[in-house]
């Protein structure tokens, strides 16, 4: 069986000898490869040059017995097609060029009906894998969801408190729906492009939703991913991954997706137990561990695995991006353990 149809059986819930494997962020600055090539360049440039981009996405599998190659790239490259750049602040974290403050910045951003081509180097991206990976490996493509990118937008780039956002939410509801009808139109058309360029899964980063009330989960984010969902192949194997939104599995569960992915607070055999058969979960070791030895990462993989032994529809990954402090010796130990397991 091949790495690609593994992957894709698991979305389907099918009964596997051991779950496929990927890590978030598994392209990055633990690696020093990407570290070497980062060096001559710069993030902006490697993400926006498909040549580089697909180098980059394909190192950790030249390294390591992965399952899925992620796109590289950025949630952050939709705002920028939409009119709003972002850098790297010096101290770590997200600067948009500006913050959008009322109505009129929203209604003067670009039409989301620019946003494929304005990207088009996402999909030509994509066709580099897809020639590369040929059906060996599983392809994937990503996006932020609405909500996520709306926060960077408000809030001008990274943030602790995110207030202008929830303010923005609470005190004035149709300027945050024109912003999140913009967003949701774009990643509809940018979504379909990755699928006609080639990726067998798209994984919607929610990483933010998480922070809003739990009441309004459902009005500031999940709403819209589903109709994100709702506008792409029917059973087209969709990902979401949501942090800090435990609470909110089983609504998440209805809305479309094929797959799950859950931070690691959550003990994934419980939240498997509690979703419907017919969708599966990804995760969800915690990413710090990668930090230690191989031979804690050994223990604690083996435990996840256990913990899911006899159910299928599982994904192994972390619960959220590796770190740039991770080992090379401890994403070696977690790809022994998983590919030397047997269910
Ligand atoms: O998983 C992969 O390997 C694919 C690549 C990927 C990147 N960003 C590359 C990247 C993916 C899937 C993302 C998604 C992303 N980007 C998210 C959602 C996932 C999550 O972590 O919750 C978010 C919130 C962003 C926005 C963003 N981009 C942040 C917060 C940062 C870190 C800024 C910092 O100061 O550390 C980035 C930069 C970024 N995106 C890097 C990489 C490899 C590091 C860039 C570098 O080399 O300095």
């Amino acid at each position: 069986m091949t790495s690609r149809e593994r992957f894709l059986a698991a979305c389907r819930n099918e009964p596997l000898e051991r779950p496929p494997l990927w890590v978030m962020r598994q392209a990055g600055r633990y690696l020093p490869e990407y570290r070497a090539l980062k060096a001559q360049s710069s993030f902006l440039h490697m993400v926006r040059t498909p040549e580089i981009a697909t180098e980059v996405t394909l190192q950790p599998l030249r390294r390591f017995a992965l399952d899925a190659a992620i796109l590289f790239s950025d949630i952050l490259v939709i705002p920028e097609a939409l009119g709003q750049g972002y850098s790297f602040r010096d101290a770590g974290g997200i600067a948009m060029d500006r913050r959008l403050e009322g109505r009129a910045d929203i209604e003067n951003l670009a039409p989301a009906a620019a946003v494929p081509e304005r990207l088009d180097y996402v999909a030509a991206t994509l066709r580099l894998l897809r020639r590369e990976l040929g059906d060996r490996h599983a392809l994937l493509g990503f996006g932020g969801s609405p909500w996520t990118l709306a926060t960077y937008m408000v809030e001008g780039g990274s943030t602790d408190d995110f207030e202008r956002i929830k303010e923005l939410f609470y005190a004035d509801r149709g300027t945050f729906e024109a912003l999140l009808e913009r967003l949701t139109e774009a990643l509809i058309l940018y979504f379909r492009m990755q699928i006609a360029a080639g990726a067998d899964a798209i994984q919607i980063f929610d990483s933010w939703g998480g922070i809003i009330a739990g009441p309004d989960y459902e009005a500031a984010s999940l709403r819209w991913i589903r109709r994100i969902i709702a506008a792409l192949p029917a059973e087209f194997p969709v990902i979401l991954y949501a942090k800090g939104t435990a609470p909110h599995v089983t609504d998440q569960a209805f809305a479309g997706a094929r797959v799950l992915s859950v931070d690691w607070t959550c003990d994934l055999a419980a939240v498997r137990r509690a979703l419907p058969g017919n969708v599966a979960v990804q995760g969800n070791l915690d990413p710090v561990l990668l930090n230690t030895t191989p031979g804690i990462v050994a223990r604690e993989a083996t435990r996840l695995l256990e913990s899911m032994r006899g159910r299928a529809g599982h994904i192994f990954n972390l619960g959220h991006g590796i770190t740039p402090r991770a080992r090379i010796e401890c994403m070696e130990a977690l790809v022994a353990t998983i590919t030397g397991w047997r269910g």
